[in-house]
């Protein structure tokens, strides 16, 4: 991988990552698209790394499409994809890892203990070792992306961070690995958890304060047993820290963030505003 890094950069092109899990969707391809646009030449990392996955969380079961990502990744003009193991990536005797502090804290951070540890653990990794100039990462992990700014920042790693959109299904369901999961009553639901989140959004106005917005989603979401909501939380899009009031809206700073079970599937979902 950094031999192939080294011949691009020495043939004078840029590198564009785009770090991923593998079981590659549309919303993967547009962070693709991405890369093409913002590098020369583009690098997907498939791992389904096991140290941002909690114990009793779905490691084992995360589905693993191999052959098909990398049609995928062949067909989306690709140049390279970098597959690791574990026992490359996290040897036995690993004991170094990345953690942020601030952004980290709340939302997922809360729920799902040494979770952003493991991916700003292996972001890491996968930027010292494919050397990228631009990583590309999707608005649906917004939380991620808050903390992966946050320690490039702090690290002062020499890597644009870029985020794309977030890509829905045309009923609203965000797209998502973890849909596959979902059974067909469930995926009948599913589009709810972004109904909700534009209920609270359609109330926030500058001065509102954030428990009427949170009242808002949970009202919606309340409309649907088999949802069970874990948060819905209004933070500011870049600390994560909670938001009292609704400030200046259209400026992206809020974060209106949800995350439920539906049956055995933990979904999130995100608004900007
Ligand atoms: O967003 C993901 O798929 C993962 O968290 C990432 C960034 C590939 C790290 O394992």
């Amino acid at each position: 991988m950094r031999e192939f890094s080294a011949l691009s950069r020495a043939g004078g092109k840029t590198i564009g990552l785009v770090p991923t899990m593998g079981c590659l969707h549309r919303g993967h391809l547009s962070l693709v698209t991405r890369a093409h646009q913002e590098a020369n030449s583009t690098v997907v990392s498939i791992f389904v790394n096991p140290v941002q996955f909690g114990v009793g969380e779905d490691f084992e079961k995360y589905p693993r499409t191999e052959a098909a990502d990398l049609a995928a990744c062949e067909a989306a003009g690709v140049d390279a994809v970098f597959l690791p193991t574990a026992a490359e990536m996290f040897p036995q005797d690993f004991s170094t890892f990345v953690n942020e502090e601030q952004c980290a804290k709340g939302l997922c951070g809360e729920f799902r203990p040494g979770h952003f540890r493991g991916v700003a653990t292996v972001v890491h990794m996968l930027f010292n070792i494919v050397a990228p100039d631009v990583a590309v990462f999707g608005q649906k992990d917004a939380q991620q992306v808050a903390v992966l700014r946050k320690m490039v920042r702090d690290l002062f790693l020499p890597v644009k961070i870029s985020v794309a959109p977030i890509a829905r299904e045309a009923d609203g369901l965000a797209l998502s690995s973890r849909n596959r999961y979902l059974t067909s009553a469930e995926r009948r639901d599913a589009p709810q958890l972004h109904a909700a989140l534009l209920a609270g959004k359609s109330v926030a106005r500058s001065g509102v304060a954030a428990p009427e917005v949170l009242a808002a989603v949970a009202a919606h979401l309340g409309c649907f047993p088999a949802f069970c909501p874990q948060y819905i939380v209004l933070a500011d899009a870049v600390t994560m820290a909670p938001v009292e009031t609704v400030g200046e809206l259209g400026a992206g700073k809020h974060l209106l963030a949800v995350a439920a079970y539906l049956g055995a599937t933990r979904l999130i979902d995100n608004e900007v505003f």
